[in-house]
């Protein structure tokens, strides 16, 4: 079968990737990819934005699955589009994907039906804001609520810090922004949970640790993520009951109260503060970079999940994972989260000669001819199951120094907390 893929980053590639072991697929479509993709099925370029046109390439190419990687797509509401359409998509819907398109709504959400979460005040009017800001007590969170790629979140210190915060946020340095919102501070360690469902029954899609901020020791700016290992140190039966018990089927069951039913993977950021999981944001798909850690470690053909998720048969699926730890890091263009030079070749690409258990997925780059060009922020995944972490940790390592790309940086320390050396 024909499958379409909409995505360009690490986490495309890594899905890329494993569906094309499938005996099922003859021809991946990618909208519009990356190098990585490039080498596996079809790279077309198309402006996401214009339904219409994806929808005409679909149907003249006969593309019997469509899978979407990122959010944007999904918050805009291409599934419901797409399956007016008769075309088989795998995500959820466009009020279903309000999850992460607005913070605000999951709030609600949380409110309505008992979910634990931080508490939290929501403000439209600046002059509120700040004067709630003077009367609290620091840390506070402070986020957009919009699609910001999780850089829209301020965890401010003091009170100055917050007033800058909420002047960058109002003044629209991520987008339009109509409401703020104002958070409890949670102090304790913080884990992804994923799950894949078809909106009758759930599996457990892996859970693993992000490193989120750009510099070693977890500081600097958030960016999307410099690297993550899977599974994560704190997960285990006790814990994994109470998410699915407090926070994964009320969310679930409330959102088909409403009329929602959720359909695809759903991503809890979470929060685990003395053992009890608290929710920090929903994301309505897998993580990047995630995805390209735990997805190595699938077993089960992929088309098959994502059908079965399609036609609501997931409970007949047995999904198996290898019980090899994984860990990933992320090479990032010098300067991302900021400014970044764009189109630079990364020439030692083919030196880096990959053995079984290591994946290199691209980001942001673009083949041209027989090169690859670095054209975005995070531009390579450099990711390894072994047997402990340690052993992963030494083999990215030494593929990165291999690849000796001088216009790049990475973080040395992934898997800090996991890994003793
Ligand atoms: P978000 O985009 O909502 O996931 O937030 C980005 C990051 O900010 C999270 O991964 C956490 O590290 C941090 N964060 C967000 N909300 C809170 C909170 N209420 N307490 C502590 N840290 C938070
Ligand atoms: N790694 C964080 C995210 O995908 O949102």
């Amino acid at each position: 079968m024909k499958v379409g893929l909409i995505g360009s980053g690490g986490r495309e590639h890594s899905i890329c990737q494993i569906l094309k072991k499938s005996d099922k697929i003859t021809k991946i479509y990618c909208f519009p990819g990356n190098a990585g993709t490039a080498n596996i099925g079809k790279n077309i370029k198309i402006n996401l934005d214009n339904f219409e046109d994806l929808k005409d390439f679909i149907i003249k190419e006969k593309i019997e699955l469509v899978v979407i990687g990122p959010e944007k797509p999904l918050v805009d509401g291409l599934v419901d589009y797409l399956e007016k359409f008769n075309i088989k998509v795998f995500g959820p819907n466009k009020l279903a994907s309000q999850l992460e398109g607005s913070k605000i709504f999951t709030k609600k959400i949380c409110k309505k039906f008992n979910i634990p979460t931080a508490k939290f005040e929501v403000f439209k009017k600046k002059s509120s804001t700040k004067k709630f800001l003077k009367a609290s007590n620091y840390p506070i969170v402070i986020k957009a609520d919009n699609l910001a790629s999780g850089k829209g979140v301020y965890i401010c210190y003091n009170k100055k810090d917050s007033l800058v915060a909420v002047d960058e946020i109002f003044n629209g340095k991520f987008g339009k922004a109509k409401n703020i919102l104002i958070e409890e501070f949670l102090d304790g360690e913080e884990m992804s949970y994923f799950i894949i469902t078809d909106g009758k029954s759930i599996k457990n899609f892996g859970t693993a640790q992000d490193h989120k901020r750009v510099l070693d020791g977890d500081k600097g700016k958030n960016t999307g993520g410099m690297g993550a290992y899977s599974p994560s140190r704190l997960i285990n039966k006790e814990l994994e009951k109470k998410i699915l018990d407090k926070i994964i089927n009320p969310t679930l069951k409330g959102l088909s109260k409403l009329g929602i039913n959720y359909k695809g993977f759903l991503y809890a950021g979470l929060m685990i503060v003395k053992n009890e999981p608290h929710l920090i944001e929903y994301n309505i798909r897998m993580g990047d970079p995630e995805c390209q850690t735990i997805i190595p470690k699938l077993k089960t053909d992929l088309v098959d999940i994502l059908l079965a998720c399609c036609d609501q048969k997931l409970h007949k699926i047995n999904i198996e994972w290898s019980n090899k730890k994984s860990l990933c890091v992320v090479l990032c263009s010098k300067g991302y989260p900021d400014i970044f030079q764009k189109n630079i070749q990364i020439k030692n690409i083919k030196k880096i000669k990959l053995k079984i258990n290591e994946y290199l997925f691209h980001a942001g780059t673009t083949k041209v001819g027989s090169k690859i060009y670095a054209t975005g922020g995070r531009v390579l995944n450099f990711v390894t199951l072994a047997e402990n972490f340690l052993k992963a940790k030494k083999n990215i390592y030494k593929n990165l120094i291999k690849l000796n790309w001088s216009h790049g940086f990475y973080r040395k320390d992934i898997g800090y907390k996991v890994i003793n050396q």
